[in-house]
C-alpha cells in the first residue's frame, strides 16, 4: 500500500537552469563551456593552473547577473511556500536561481558561485566579484587566498548528514534535470527507495539511473515542473 504523501526531497541539476541560459555540465560535445570538467573542477586543476580556474569561475559568476529564474525554479519556490509538510530542495547547481526564485528550504550541495572560501582563515562569505585579481579576504586581510566555494571532484559535498536524514524520512523523492552521472547525488534515488519513498524523475532524456525511478517524465523542466507542482498542490 502506498503511504500518505507528506515529506518531499527534490534534487535538481543543471537541466533545471538550462532554459535560463546557464550551460549544462555535460553538453553534446562532453565539454563544460569548452573545458573538460577535470581541467576546471578539481583541486589538482586549481593547484596546476589557478588563473585558468579562477577566470573560468569568474566568467560563470559574472554570467549569473545576466540570467533569471525560469518557470521551473518559480514553481519549486511556490511548492516550498505552500507545501504543508517537510520539503527539502537539494541542488547540485552553483548558480543562485533557486535562491532568487524564492526557495527557502534549500541546500547547495556543490557550493555556490556567489560564495568565497579563504584558504588562509578557512572563512566562507558571500562574494560576487572576481577572484583572478587576488582580492583580500575581508575576514583576515590576506590577499590572493580566495577560491570559489565550490565542491570539486574529490571533495566532500555540503550538508550530507542533513540530506541523508531527509532522504530517509521522505515519502517522495523527485529528481529534476540531472544526468545522474555524479555521486553521491546519483545514489539519492536508491537511498530514498530503500526507505520506502516513491520516486519520480523529470529530465529531457533518461538519466543514467533512470531505471531506478518508479516514474519518469521526459521533457523540459520549464514545462514539466509547473505541471507537476500544480498536480500535487491540487489536494493541499
Ligand atoms: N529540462 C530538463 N532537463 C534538461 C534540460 C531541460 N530544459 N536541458 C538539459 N536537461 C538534462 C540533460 O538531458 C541532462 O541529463 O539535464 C541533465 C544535465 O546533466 P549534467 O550536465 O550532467 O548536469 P548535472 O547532472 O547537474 O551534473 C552534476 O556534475 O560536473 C559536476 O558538480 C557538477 O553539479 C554538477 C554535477
Amino acid at each position: 500500500m502506498q503511504r500518505e504523501l507528506q515529506n518531499i526531497v527534490i534534487l535538481t541539476g543543471a537541466g533545471v537552469s538550462a532554459e535560463s541560459g546557464v550551460a549544462t555540465f555535460r553538453g553534446p560535445d562532453g565539454l563544460w563551456e569548452g573545458h573538460r570538467v577535470e581541467d576546471v573542477a578539481t583541486p589538482e586543476a586549481f593547484a596546476r593552473d589557478p588563473d585558468l580556474v579562477q577566470n573560468f569561475y569568474d566568467e560563470r559568476r559574472a554570467k549569473l547577473k545576466t540570467v533569471n529564474p525560469n518557470a521551473a525554479h518559480l514553481a519549486l519556490a511556490k511548492l516550498d511556500e505552500q507545501w504543508p509538510s517537510d520539503l527539502l530542495l537539494v541542488t547540485q547547481n552553483v548558480d543562485d536561481l533557486h535562491d532568487r526564485a524564492g526557495s527557502k528550504s534549500l541546500v547547495h550541495m556543490h557550493g555556490e558561485l556567489n560564495s568565497a572560501w579563504c584558504l588562509a582563515c578557512d572563512g566562507r562569505f558571500p562574494f560576487n566579484g572576481t577572484m583572478a585579481s587576488g582580492p583580500t579576504c575581508p575576514q583576515c586581510d590576506t590577499p590572493g587566498q580566495l577560491r570559489p566555494d565550490i565542491v570539486w571532484f574529490g571533495e566532500m559535498p555540503y550538508e550530507m548528514e542533513r540530506i541523508e536524514l531527509a532522504l530517509s524520512q521522505c515519502d517522495l523523492f523527485v529528481s529534476i534535470g540531472t544526468s545522474g552521472a555524479v555521486y553521491p547525488a546519483a545514489g539519492f534515488v536508491q537511498t530514498a527507495r530503500h526507505y520506502g519513498a516513491q520516486t519520480l524523475e523529470m529530465n529531457l532524456d533518461p538519466s543514467e539511473g533512470s531505471f531506478h525511478f518508479h516514474e519518469s517524465r521526459m521533457g523540459k523542466a520549464g514545462d514539466l515542473v509547473p505541471e507537476w507542482v500544480k498536480e500535487i498542490l491540487r489536494d493541499v
